[in-house]
């Protein structure tokens, strides 16, 4: 049975919860206003998390391997010879257009840049250059990149045939 005296302990606890609760409320409260008010100091925490962030995505970096730029600095042509036995169905070297549009000079050439042949909207209308980077995303997933386009190949997972194809590539102009 609950007497008087365990009916005020209860109200006791309870009210002692609830103010601790409301200090608790409070502080953090006046906290984060201090924060927001003091800009000086607010940035200064930004940028500290912001170091401690570009640490961890270095981390990261390492972990999904080398850049592209780096495969491609030590790219080997003659296995991108091989690598391209995979684009000859459709592409050609010798300046001729096929299913696609020839390759020799696409290394920097301008994206969609074949005139007489006939791209798809989106290749020709998506602008800029192939540069080894463009080409290499391309390459990796070709309706990723352009969306919309009618070359139907499913790209060349491998960054280091890609980096070797576009070294081959970069060899026939
Ligand atoms: C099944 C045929 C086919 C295969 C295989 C193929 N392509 Fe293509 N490629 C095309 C077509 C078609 C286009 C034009 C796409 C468009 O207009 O959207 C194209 C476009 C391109 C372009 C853009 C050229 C430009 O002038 O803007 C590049 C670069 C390219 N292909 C590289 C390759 C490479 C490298 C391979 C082999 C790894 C390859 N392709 C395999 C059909 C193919």
């Amino acid at each position: 049975m609950f007497d008087t005296m365990t009916m005020v302990k209860a109200f006791g606890w309870l009210c002692g919860a609830l103010l601790i609760y409301l200090l608790i409320n409070w502080a953090g409260e006046s906290l984060y206003a201090m924060d927001a008010g003091g800009h000086g100091e607010e940035n200064a925490m930004g940028y500290a998390i912001e170091v401690a962030e570009s640490g961890d995505g270095g981390e990261a970096e390492e972990d999904t391997g080398p850049s592209f730029e780096e495969v491609f600095a030590s790219a080997d042509a003659a296995s991108g010879e091989r690598v391209f036995g995979k684009c000859k169905a459709c592409h050609k070297l010798d300046g001729t257009d096929g299913t696609g549009p020839h390759l020799n000079g696409v290394v920097n050439r301008a994206i969609g840049g074949v005139d007489g042949f006939a791209y798809s909207d989106g290749m020709a209308s998506h602008g800029g250059e192939w540069t080894p980077e463009a080409l290499s995303a391309f390459l990796e997933n070709p309706k990723g990149f352009i969306s919309g386009t009618k070359m139907s190949f499913a790209g060349l997972r491998k960054i280091e045939d890609r980096a070797d194809v576009i070294a081959y590539l970069q060899a026939q102009q």
